[in-house]
């Protein structure tokens, strides 16, 4: 065998943010593959970092009170710990905010300037005046300028009401979120990224087998279509390095992020045999993979091939892209209790149930992936505890009893082992390929086999008549070794107990090749349980913790949540009782006392005896409307919510509005021409 050469990444996550299980998953997906690597006795190294830059990073220390270099130091360690305790094996875990990342940086943004690959020009933004900041698109909220659309609260660049693109300038009263200023448009020099130079070789790089399927179809869609230059610099203040050459002027932080996994990498040279040099000159024999999300492909796949190309570095040899995790069949919501972090998964759980259920449903496409609660439970349970552990417990303790832990010289079922080898191929096949479920999938069907084969022989019958049975030792020796092919197998998902179980056997670390031989005439040391059945109710007080931490959040600065969540998912007829019905409010007026309300009367139409229906209802948008503001408007009432008794009279409905409170409540309208008393649908 030739041994290769092999440089992994994962996706550097943000130094700002807890880890939580989305990066997880990646991460057990890449380790998964580098330890099948090493297994199979390949040169296999595996980097990661923090990504430390950015606005995002930068008012988050300021928000805490503390230095970006403080910030990024704590959650350097955290997020090491964090992927140590979920077994994930990297080599070297780095931050992009290092003196080799600042080098490198430097290096390559030069190289790319003396091949004429930087233009220079002037652009305007929108700048917050008081904060003196300039404005990233998601740091602008206003009204959406569509004409037959102003929805209020919009972020950035689109409208999420009616999928509109503009310029955040072009937005309607636009308020900066970080100082509530109104934003100014400033102009300022920025620094681009040539990128449509390199269209040819993107083409040629993007279908030359280095990617999947969906992910050459989405780019080709990109390479067909006009190629934009990429803004590269950012003005101060920024938490990043400096543009050589520039005052106040600073690298995106997507510029050195991918150059970070060139940094880890030569830190970690730097304190062993490896040399840098063997893995990113342009002519480099080593390969070298990156495994992200789908949500940032296009910097992995154009910026990133496109910048080392021009820097005179090797480009990537694959980029694997996987899908989302969901959980429960939705996007992990913190109000629902399903965006769960590392660590709380592991105050609770432990890491190679998770190892095990993504691996069984891994594949190598970008599917999003769906972490089932009910089923994570059920399937660990049913596969790992119930059969591949199961066969370990029924054969030790009889070879321990009554053979002092010898195993047999001659085994009992030679096909069945043979055929277990065998498998050894297509499993690590599988993996490379990163089916991940397909490689599971098959060693589960061996499991079933060998407890079929424990099934048939009945070993505790016969240690009923003779605990010193050879035929006894003979079922039970070969029950073991079925057992040790499986977790030789399983050993890139599950290190963990891979090593509890060489601990068990006494044996050397397994290597795949380990497979092809048995192991006769051999003490194993007494059995003890590899691994405890997922109890569900450590399931739910994982997700009541999550769900409760976010409460205190909410509490403790309201702001912070996200507004992006979505409650649970119903069905239709939940949805029809409700009865929406277009109301006219045919007056309003305050209610002596009360902070909040204003009283509404309400017009919903006539019954069917051409009588007019009326509604009274308190509504607490005071704050942001004046009675003469509604008298006339439309809007839309719960027609048949039970009227509720209020300090200040019955309240028979409610009318739907939108926002956080305070001034901003928007009550919703539908357009003119809709008449009182309709029905919604
Ligand atoms: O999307 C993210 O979380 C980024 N921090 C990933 C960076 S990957 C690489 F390019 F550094
Ligand atoms: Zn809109």
């Amino acid at each position: 065998m030739t041994q290769r050469k092999i440089l992994v990444t994962s996706a550097l996550p943000y130094a700002n943010g807890e880890i939580h299980l989305g990066h997880i998953m990646e991460a057990i997906q890449t380790d998964i593959w580098v330890r099948l690597q090493k297994m199979l006795g390949h040169d296999c190294v595996y980097v990661c970092a923090d990504d430390a830059h950015g606005t995002a990073i930068m008012l988050s220390a300021e928000a805490q009170g503390i230095t970006p270099q403080q910030l990024i130091d704590a959650m350097n360690s955290k997020h090491r710990q964090d992927y140590a305790d979920f077994q994930i094996g990297i080599d070297n875990f780095h931050s992009t905010h290092s003196e080799e990342n600042r080098r490198l940086s430097e290096s390559i943004y030069k190289a790319l300037d003396d091949n004429g690959h930087i233009a220079r020009r002037v652009i305007k933004q929108l700048f917050d005046p008081e904060k003196k900041l300039f404005l990233a698109d998601r740091y602008v909220v206003g009204t959406c300028p569509n004409p037959a659309c102003r929805t209020p609260g919009q972020y950035g660049d689109n409208c999420e009401a009616c999928g509109w693109t503009y310029s955040p300038a072009d937005l309607i009263e636009p308020r900066s979120t970080i100082s509530g200023a109104t934003p100014i448009e400033k102009e300022s020099e920025h620094y681009f990224f040539t990128l449509p130079v390199f269209k040819d070789m993107l083409r040629q790089w993007t279908t030359s087998g280095t990617l999947q399927e969906p992910v050459v179809n989405k780019l080709k869609e990109w390479l067909d279509d006009e190629l934009q230059e990429w803004d590269i610099s950012r003005d101060a203040p920024y938490f990043g390095f400096e543009i050589p050459g520039t005052t106040g002027k600073y690298f995106y932080v997507w510029v050195d992020a991918p150059i970070g996994y060139m940094a880890s990498f030569e830190n970690y040279c730097a304190r062993s045999d490896y040399r840098f040099q063997d893995y990113w000159q342009q002519d480099s024999e080593a390969e070298l993979y990156h495994f992200i999300g789908k949500d940032i492909i296009n910097f992995h796949t154009l910026f990133w091939p496109a910048m080392l190309s021009s820097a005179g570095y090797r480009t990537p040899t694959a980029v694997f892209a996987h899908g989302f995790l969901t959980v429960d069949g939705t996007k992990m919501s913190k109000s629902r209790g399903t965006f769960v972090n590392a660590r709380t998964y592991l105050e609770h759980l432990d890491p190679e149930y998770l190892r095990y259920y993504l691996a069984a449903k891994l594949s190598s496409g970008v599917d999003d992936l769906d972490l089932n609660l009910e089923d994570f439970a059920q399937r660990v349970n049913a596969d790992l505890v119930g059969k591949v552990v199961n066969i370990a417990s029924r054969c030790a303790g009889f070879i321990g009893k009554g053979f002092d832990g010898r195993l047999a010289a001659q085994l009992n079922a030679p096909e069945l082992l043979e055929q277990m080898a065998q498998a050894s191929g297509e499993i690590a096949r599988h993996y490379e390929a990163r089916d991940y479920g397909k490689a599971v999938r098959l060693i589960a069907a061996l499991a079933d086999k060998a407890n079929q084969y424990i099934n048939e022989k009945e070993p505790w019958v016969i240690a009923k008549q003779d605990r010193q049975s050879p035929e006894l030792q003979a079922v039970c020796s070969t029950g073991i070794n079925a057992f040790r092919l499986l977790i030789c197998y399983l050993k890139p998902v599950l290190p963990a107990m891979a090593a509890q179980a060489e601990a068990f056997l006494a044996i050397e670390p397994l290597r795949w090749q380990d497979s092809q031989s048995l192991l006769t005439d051999h003490r194993i040391e007494r059995f003890t349980p590899l691994m405890t059945r997922v109890e569900m109710d450590k399931v739910n007080a994982m997700i009541t913790a999550t769900r409760e931490e976010y409460e205190r959040r909410q509490q403790a600065s309201p702001e912070a949540v996200e507004a992006d969540e979505f409650a649970a998912e119903i069905e239709f007829d939940d949805f029809a009782k409700v009865d929406l019905r277009v109301a006219r409010i045919s007056s309003a007026e305050r209610v002596e006392g009360a902070d909040k309300l204003l009283k509404l009367q309400l017009d919903l139409g006539q019954d069917g005896r051409g009588n007019p229906i009326q509604r009274t209802v308190f509504s607490g948008i005071k704050s942001a409307y004046s009675p003469e503001q509604l008298t006339g408007k439309l809007t839309v009432v719960v027609a048949n919510l039970k009227p509720r008794k209020m300090k200040f009279g019955l309240s028979e409905g409610m009318i739907l509005a939108a926002g956080p409170g305070g001034k901003d409540i928007w009550l919703i309208e539908p357009h003119s021409g809709a008449q009182p008393g309709l029905r919604i649908t």
